[in-house]
């Protein structure tokens, strides 16, 4: 039986949500919390899931059934990456996939992407097929297209390339940021969105209002330029200053929250350089970047405003074989 074990990073949209959606860039960078999935080849001619962290115990079925019948949501983008695999590179050997998280499939860390990733980082390996960055950014892509039918993929970036990442929809453009390490402060809002369904509401808002919505849009894109500049140089002040701006429009948007307002707030009182929420919105995560000696300021003025704060370090190394 051969096995190998595969990690891929979760990940944190720092500047740019939304807009990335509709051909516009945005910058994310790898947090060190990482999903990882062990995979094993066998001789069963079966494909069987186990991943307690998201309810998924001894999920089984055929090879030949794969992709077919009622797929729990859990299991759908493991199940869709093989079948994505097996169509391009086929095979006959049964696979077992077993998947721990070091964080709570609530943050909006992206395991979903950051599993993808693995499998097929991992079926790369095992089958010999040495896929390229691309073209594992590519597989994993389709798949989460195939399974939500929405996204940028820059979550998929995050996951496979590490570091912090400026990223255009759909990876037309992937390119590594050269950074220096940065703090970010992280706070959980207590509950998670369900990012398609906002999605899908912001897409819903366009058609009602396309100048509007492709105003801000472009703003948000002008932004993530400088924003781009700021990072490359180290201008940790100007970044935070983008920041602040950026979640003006995400609030222009609709998708901030009282919650998320009062814990950005609180960060911005206690000396951050600059806080947003980060992701769909609609609750989920805010980060905060902070000079050194202000970050335990900021964490408690977090949850003074009754966030939960996640620790986490940036700019961490993308998927990897462990
Ligand atoms: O909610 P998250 O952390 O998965 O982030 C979603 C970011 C969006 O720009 C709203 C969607 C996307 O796929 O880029």
């Amino acid at each position: 039986m051969k096995k190998i074990i595969v990690s891929a990073p979760g990940k944190l949209m720092l500047l740019g949500e939304h807009a990335v959606v509709y051909d516009r860039p945005c910058i994310v960078t790898a947090v060190d919390q990482r999903l990882s999935a062990e995979i094993f080849l066998t001789e069963s001619g079966e494909f069987s899931m186990h991943a307690p962290d998201v309810s998924i115990t001894d999920y089984k079925k055929s090879l030949a059934e794969i992709g077919k019948g009622e797929i729990p949501k859990a299991a759908a983008f493991i199940e869709r990456a093989l079948v994505n695999f097996k169509e391009k590179y086929p095979f006959d050997e049964g696979l077992e996939v077993r998947t721990k998280s070091e964080f709570s499939s609530s943050f909006g860390f992206g395991s979903s992407s950051a599993s993808t990733v693995c499998l097929v980082k991992a079926l790369s390996e095992v089958f010999e097929k040495n896929l390229s960055d691309k073209e594992i950014f590519d597989l994993s892509y389709k798949t989460v297209l195939d399974v939500q039918g929405v996204g940028s993929g820059f979550d998929i970036a995050a996951a496979v390339y590490g570091g912090t990442v400026y990223f255009l929809t759909g990876g037309k453009k992937i390119e590594p940021l050269h950074v220096k390490d940065f703090d970010l402060v992280v706070g959980y809002s207590g509950t998670k969105a369900d990012t398609t369904t906002i999605v899908k509401e912001i897409a819903k808002k366009r058609d009602e209002n396309k100048p509007k919505i492709d105003g801000i849009f472009s703003e948000i894109e002008v932004l993530v330029e400088k924003g781009k500049i700021c990072m490359n140089e180290s201008d940790w002040e100007g970044f935070g200053r983008i920041m602040n701006e950026n979640q003006t429009l995400l609030s222009q948007l609709g998708v901030s929250t009282e919650k998320l307002d009062a814990m950005i707030e609180g960060a911005l009182s206690a000396g951050a350089y600059g806080a947003k929420l980060s992701g769909a919105g609609g609750g989920d995560c805010m980060i905060a970047l902070c000079p050194k000696e202000k970050i335990e300021d900021v964490k408690s003025s977090i949850k003074n405003a009754n966030g939960e704060i996640i620790e986490i370090k940036v700019n961490t190394e993308g998927v990897s074989i462990d």
